[in-house]
């Protein structure tokens, strides 16, 4: 059989000097040629495994150029070749860089399976840092390649094989829910496919499975999961996609406790085995506490710059700004006064840095970012002279030394988490304070049911309107709707959300109630979500759960920030897919058929 037919005997990295005088068959893409002269050919091959080099000598009799030496000469990057040679210590000294660097082959024959066209890119990590995105993902065929790209690839199969395998091992069944479903809106908005037997009707990509797996739950399933695809209309971010993977589970007869030790002992299992890293016991933290410490309900713990509660030491000076916010109430919530203690921030932040900060946070809806330095004799600059009468309790509770910057946020209670929550996500990375090798994650727990839309002017659920109260805060879905506790939980690391569930309502009653907190009529709950309160009347188990944004756990354990790096084919910041070049028009005949006529096209 002519060496193009045969099979390979290894991987392009698995030979080591232990093989030495071995005769194998690698077959692989041409990574590198060097053509030494004197009879002397170097071909770099490279599969998935890593890189053998081979060599072709010319015959010692040097009578003529052999068919393998013309071949080898004629080798371009990325060329697909078979080779056959005896494994031998590497003649000019063992190369450190490469798992492969003891050996090379000795090639005896070399064939060529496919020719490949001047690549348009190279897959070369380094070059690739410096390249256009949008060419890489044009060239994705030849951009996954890259030894990094492959090695992402294999930690995410990993993380999906160990998800189904912890899964599994503890009685979650997987099981599949449809991708063509009702519009069932959980927030985003929905893609939706014309239905070509039903005229004029559409089809829903789900958003998440979350109705089904409720379902499976009344269905007696007792334990779900499923790796699944999601699919949501929205403007994709550093850390967000239209398309993502999900790691979805569900729970029947369970509670919140038992669910956040099974998800933690999963994420603590992750990190032992992929990275080597020993993750405590999950630290919990209430939403309110998150909120005034943090200003995010997803702090990153990695650092300190906490906020710190200042409202009765406000309330004694004569600043006007801090006393109108305190006076001034909003749906029931008197304003607030908290500051951030920035140590050395006097000397470290300059004045047209403080000014930029100030406009800052302005864009987060803060009036203003007063700010003040501690000096040894006292407070200079900025609101100095109002804080006089409360210098000793301010040193006090904000720990202040020498030579720190003190910024205030004087407002709406919102308005100041949120802006001096991103005050302090800014400063903690402009002034080099995120340990970049620690791992602090945490439950966010006792989130509200529901928050106001100012715009809206209606209650929204802050997860989804089928997160239920914690165990006896129902009654407050009566009196009290704003303080009602939800039984919602977020989990999250360095800052970032990587997964969120809930205990779910299992009582039509309740489940009626909260479509009405939210705005639903009766009739447009039971059109929207009729099947599910169907479900509910015919024996629905207390259950809950959670789902891991897969592609986000995937960055973590890969040490990106670009979401499109952990997917084999990610869309572009406008949604596109520049492989296949979609979305893309459709023609008239396929438009005709399902009955779709473009508005303001012929
Ligand atoms: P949620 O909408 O919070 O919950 O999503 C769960 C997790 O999925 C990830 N995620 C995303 N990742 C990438 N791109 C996106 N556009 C994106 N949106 C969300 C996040 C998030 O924590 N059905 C509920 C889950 C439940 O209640 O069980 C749900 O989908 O990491």
């Amino acid at each position: 059989m002519t060496l193009e037919h045969q099979r390979r005997t290894h991987r392009c990295g698995e030979l080591r000097e232990t093989d030495a005088g071995t005769e194998v068959v690698l077959a692989g893409w041409v990574d590198v040629t060097r053509d030494q002269g004197r009879g002397l050919v170097f071909i770099d091959l490279r599969d998935r495994s890593g890189i053998t080099q081979a060599v072709v000598e010319a015959t010692p009799d040097g009578d003529g150029e052999s068919e393998s030496m013309r071949i080898a000469r004629s080798l371009r990057r990325e060329d697909v070749v078979i080779l056959r040679g005896v494994v031998r210590p590497r003649a000019g000294g063992a190369n450190p860089r490469l798992a492969t660097g003891g050996i090379e082959i000795a090639a005896s024959e070399v064939a060529i399976l496919n020719r490949a066209d001047h690549p348009p890119i190279l897959p070369d990590d380094e070059e690739a840092a410096r390249m256009d995105e949008e060419v890489r993902l044009r060239n994705r065929h030849i951009d996954l390649r890259r030894p990094r790209m492959q090695s992402i690839l294999g930690l995410r199969s990993r993380v999906t094989r160990l998800a189904r395998e912890h899964f599994q091992d503890r009685g979650f069944l997987e099981v599949e829910t449809p991708l063509l479903i009702r519009s069932t809106p959980e927030g985003a908005r929905d893609f939706v496919v014309p239905a070509r037997l039903h005229r004029g009707e559409f089809y829903a990509l789900p958003q998440s499975p979350q109705l089904f797996k409720q379902i499976l739950m009344v269905a007696g399933c007792d334990r779900y999961m499923q790796i699944c695809r999601c699919l949501r209309d929205e403007d994709p971010r550093a850390d967000r996609q239209a398309e993502f993977s999900q790691i979805d589970l569900e729970l029947s007869f369970t509670d919140r406790d038992e669910v956040l030790e099974i998800v933690g002992g999963f994420v603590r299992r992750l990190w032992k085995e992929i990275l080597d890293v020993e993750v405590p016991e999950l630290v919990r933290m209430s939403w309110a506490d998150a909120m005034n410490r943090y200003g995010i309900d997803r702090p990153d713990l990695r650092f300190g710059l906490e906020l710190v509660d200042l409202d009765d030491l406000a309330a004694q000076t004569e600043f006007g700004v801090f006393r109108d916010a305190l006076a001034a109430e909003h749906r029931g919530r008197k304003g607030v006064v908290k500051a951030m203690r920035v140590p050395g921030g006097a000397a470290s932040l300059t004045r047209k840095q403080i000014d930029a900060l100030t406009e800052f946070a302005k864009g987060f809806g803060l009036g203003g970012l007063p700010t003040t330095k501690v000096a040894e004799q006292g407070f200079e600059t900025g609101i100095a002279k109002f804080l006089a009468p409360i210098e000793a309790p301010l040193r006090e509770r904000l720990g202040l030394e020498t030579g720190d910057l003190v910024v205030f946020g004087p407002g709406r209670w919102e308005t100041v988490c949120k802006a001096l929550g991103e005050v302090r996500l800014k400063l903690g990375r402009e002034l080099g304070q995120i340990d970049e090798s620690r791992w602090e994650f945490l439950w966010v727990v006792d989130f509200p049911m529901f928050e106001f839309d100012e715009d809206e002017e209606r209650w929204v659920a802050l997860h989804h309107p089928f997160t239920a109260p914690l165990p006896g805060q129902a009654p407050l879905l009566e009196s009290d709707p704003g303080n009602c506790l939800s039984a919602g939980y977020d989990l999250v690391v360095n800052g970032s959300e990587i997964a969120g569930g809930s205990i779910r309502i299992h009582q039509q009653a309740i489940q009626e109630k909260v479509f009405e907190l939210i705005g639903l009529s009766a009739e447009e709950a039971e059109s929207k979500f009729g099947f599910l309160l169907r479900a509910l009347r015919h024996g629905a188990p207390p259950h809950g759960g959670i789902a891991f944004g897969l592609d986000r756990l995937v960055m973590h354990l890969a040490g990106t920030e670009n979401i499109r790096d952990v997917i084999a084919f990610p869309k572009t910041q406008s949604g596109g897919d520049l492989l296949c070049d979609a979305p893309s028009a459709i023609d008239a005949a396929q438009l005709k058929e399902l009955g779709i006529d473009l508005a303001g096209e012929s």
